[in-house]
């Protein structure tokens, strides 16, 4: 089998091979940055097919509409859902997480139900759960996490009763990389009749996923971490569920029919997507997703995976620097990891290391990447973290070490 070939990717990246300094962008669990092919489409509508969509009773408008259906087809392809009327477009994954605790959410949850969530979730997945606990009064409970960084299974199991409403899970952790066991883990959790939202924002990045082998009832991702325009998410949901679902934007758009007394509801899609979409960034998605699918994805999973295990391997040598999660042990543990790692520096901040790399030419994440609970409990206030991407080379991580090498000379 070929490897995978980071530089004839880079090639397709204006960003990243037309600067004149030889930038190191490590950042890409924040945001991947976009193909010419993803630039270009988008480009391509607002000069040549913009019209608003789903009202025109023109030629340009009903090709807009048609070109923004054609690419919620191409996505729920990508993620293998069963009718693109399952996919909504939303203004990220924050907004889907907070579209499922607001309609489902309201509806279903109550003063005795129990929400599940990992320690290792990002903000996104905790603070609306956190709004509507508030709100309702329901019990959220936290489950830890085992040595590799996925969720800790029997703690899980533990939390498990016939209370339990949602269990809510990263797909990979966005601080760890680490990929949680769903296949196994959603069948447990639905022995309770629980329902299950996978927050799929770094998932669907590296990963092939099909959603409905997956089992979970939601699964919610950003466009611009896989390579897509920024401003827009995706919600996949059950069509049952989807339907049944209270509104949540009111305009245009969402309605059948409306007087003065009140409105019907569209069907779905569009009965979750009120007021003009982001159609330039849908079309752009769709770009990022054929772009996607013309590379090996497990080819460029082993790619990301070795450039983590090279890093973590060097850092080793640093006698202040402690480095999560922890060398997969075998291939089970191989194959829950896409290669992100972050570390701490018992002697330097991680803002000095990050603006010190950055100086070098050298971009990392610094701070508590939107996930203060888990460094609350890898008791650590902050962390440099590194995610490596389908364009990244050892050569981008040898300059990393090489500028914490000389952060440490100058700062120790
Ligand atoms: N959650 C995003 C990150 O990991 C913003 O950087």
């Amino acid at each position: 089998m070929a490897e995978h070939d980071p530089a004839a990717v880079r090639a397709d990246f204006p960003l990243l091979h037309s600067r004149r300094d030889t930038l190191t962008f490590l950042d890409n669990a924040a945001s991947s940055q976009k193909p010419a092919a993803v630039i270009d489409r988008m480009n391509r509508y607002y000069r040549c097919e913009h019209a608003n969509i789903h009202r025109g009773l023109y030629a340009l408008s009903e090709q807009a509409t048609q070109s923004y259906e054609n690419a919620r087809t191409s996505v729920a392809k990508f993620i293998g859902a069963e009718d693109p009327c399952e996919v909504i477009f939303t203004r990220g994954c924050t907004e889907a997480i907070n579209l499922v605790a607001r309609t489902w959410g309201e509806q279903h949850l109550t003063a005795t139900s129990e929400v599940v969530l990992s320690i290792g979730e990002h903000h996104a997945n905790i603070v609306p759960w956190q709004i509507l606990a508030q709100k309702i009064g329901f019990t959220l409970h936290f489950v830890p996490l085992g040595e590799g960084g996925t969720v800790d299974e029997q703690a899980l199991y533990a939390r498990l009763n016939e209370r339990t409403a949602l269990v809510a899970l990263f797909h990979v952790s966005n601080v760890l990389g680490s990929v949680n066991p769903l296949e196994k883990l959603i069948p447990e959790i639905k022995r309770y009749g629980a329902r299950v939202l996978v927050d799929g924002a770094q998932g669907v990045v590296h990963l092939p996923v099909n959603v409905l082998g997956m089992g979970a009832d939601f699964y919610v991702f950003s466009s611009h971490k896989m390579c897509g325009p920024t401003g827009l998410g995706v919600l996949w949901g059950k069509q049952d569920i989807l339907r049944s679902l209270p509104p949540f934007h009111g305009g245009g758009d969402m309605i059948e029919t409306v007087t003065t007394q009140g409105f019907t509801t569209a069907d779905l899609p569009h009965r979750l997507e009120a007021g003009t979409p982001p159609i330039a960034e849908v079309l752009g998605l769709e770009a990022a997703v054929q772009y996607l699918s013309g590379w090996s994805r497990l080819r460029a999973l082993q790619h990301e995976r070795s450039l983590g295990s090279y890093l973590k391997k060097a850092l080793d040598s640093f006698k202040h620097i402690r480095s999560w999660p922890r060398l997969p042990q075998n291939s089970e543990e191989e194959a829950q990891w896409v290669g992100i790692v972050s570390f701490h520096h018992q002697k330097i901040h991680a803002h000095d290391l990050a603006c010190f790399a950055d100086s070098k030419g050298v971009a990392v994440r610094a701070g508590h990447h939107c996930a203060m609970p888990l460094h609350n409990y890898l008791k650590v206030t902050s962390t440099l973290r590194v995610s490596p991407y389908i364009y990244n080379t050892r050569k981008d991580i040898d300059k990393l070490i090489e500028a914490l090498r000389e952060a440490e000379k100058i700062f120790l």
